[in-house]
């Protein structure tokens, strides 16, 4: 059976979309474009200076490659007009909008406001928070939702203990790069996001959403316990089309048998696909430690929720981890 990552690539060869990499100052992402652009992955675009790469990259062919500099762009006085509109009312001069679309964050974002591209990925060089903020700026959460979050998609090594749970092996972790501290309505928004990423990408048929806590179904009481019960509760109102339950410990989300003796009545069994975490402290840590005790592949971030796909990478990323997660976002586009 083709691995998730192949049929992912698959999806994204068949329907080819424009992706920016802003970071084209890093090594791996101009070897990860190369791989991009002959795989026939994605139409990809390098933020830089074409000539400075081409000296550099002798060995690399550029003619699959589009390479825009934001300084020297016929988009850059347009893109400048159009980021001033956006951000005037928060305080933003022209004089910062000028600045701010030399930087090739900015700029690639400004490209998917425009319709000029379709997903962006960086992060090799740059923090989550400095990929997040001109994202959430500038290409903002899609029609009707609030919440920008993310998620991991899982996958359990071969004949591991891990490949007995979720859809075999399996399993979405959410939010574990975004929402420091998220409210009761955000964590319902979560769950909503990651319920579509299960189905959308990682093929998990029929999403199953554990909301974990400390606690399962009333065993303890704690303000941190009714923030996850609330969120539950306003999942039920918006009569969502998966199954959701909580709050519960993790071992009661996956484990039939714990879930039998401590929340007999879950509507999700023990059979938890999809894990939503009760702050990113616990989402962090917890896909970290399942990645690095297990082995799993852990497939992210994914950010979800926004208008158009800006994917963030790891800075200790490797070249395949860029290509993997261009693809990714080509088919999230
Ligand atoms: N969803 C939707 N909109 C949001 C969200 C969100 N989750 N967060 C912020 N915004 C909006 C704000 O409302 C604001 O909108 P406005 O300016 O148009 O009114 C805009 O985005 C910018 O908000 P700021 O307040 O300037 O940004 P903030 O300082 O809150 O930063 C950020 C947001 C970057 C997401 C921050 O919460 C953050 O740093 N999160 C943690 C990132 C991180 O370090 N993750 C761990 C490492 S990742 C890993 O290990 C895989």
């Amino acid at each position: 059976m083709p691995n998730l990552m192949d049929l992912i690539k698959t999806k994204a060869k068949a329907d080819k979309k424009r992706i920016v990499l802003p970071e084209s100052a890093d090594e791996r992402t101009v070897r990860a474009a190369k791989i991009i652009a002959s795989e026939g992955l994605a139409n990809v675009v390098l933020l830089g200076n074409e000539k400075e790469l081409k000296a550099k990259y002798k060995d690399i062919d550029f003619s699959k490659i589009l390479v825009i500099n934001p300084e020297t762009s016929d988009k850059y006085k347009s893109y400048c007009e159009l980021l001033y509109a956006l951000r005037k009312d928060k305080g933003m001069t022209i004089d910062d909008a000028k600045s701010l679309t030399k930087n090739p964050l900015y700029f690639g974002c400004l490209m998917l406001k425009s319709n000029d591209a379709d997903g962006m990925v960086a992060g090799a060089v740059n923090t989550t928070g400095d990929v997040l903020r001109p994202a959430l700026q500038i290409v903002k959460t899609a029609p009707g939702i609030k919440t920008c979050s993310s998620c991991f998609v899982m996958v359990m090594p071969d004949n591991s203990p891990g490949k007995k749970y979720g859809q075999d092996g399996i399993l979405i972790f959410a939010d574990c790069a975004v929402i420091p501290n998220p409210t009761a309505e955000q964590l319902a928004d979560i769950a909503v996001s990651s319920a579509k990423t299960a189905k959308d990408l990682a093929g998990i048929i029929e999403p199953k959403v554990a909301m974990l806590s400390f606690s399962s179904n009333g065993s303890a009481k704690d303000p941190l316990v009714d923030k996850v019960k609330d969120a539950v509760n306003m999942l039920t109102e918006r009569k969502v089309d998966f199954l959701f339950d909580g709050e519960m410990q993790a071992d009661t989300a996956i484990v039939e048998s714990v879930s039998k003796s401590k929340f007999p009545a879950s509507k999700i069994q023990g059979k938890a696909n999809v894990l939503v975490f009760p702050d990113l402290q616990a989402g962090n840590i917890g896909y970290k430690l399942v990645q690095r005790l297990s082995g799993a592949d852990a497939i992210g971030p994914i950010l979800q929720g926004l208008n158009k796909p800006v994917n963030d990478l790891s800075r200790g990323c490797s070249v395949e981890d860029i290509v993997n997660v261009v693809a990714m976002t080509s088919v999230i586009a």
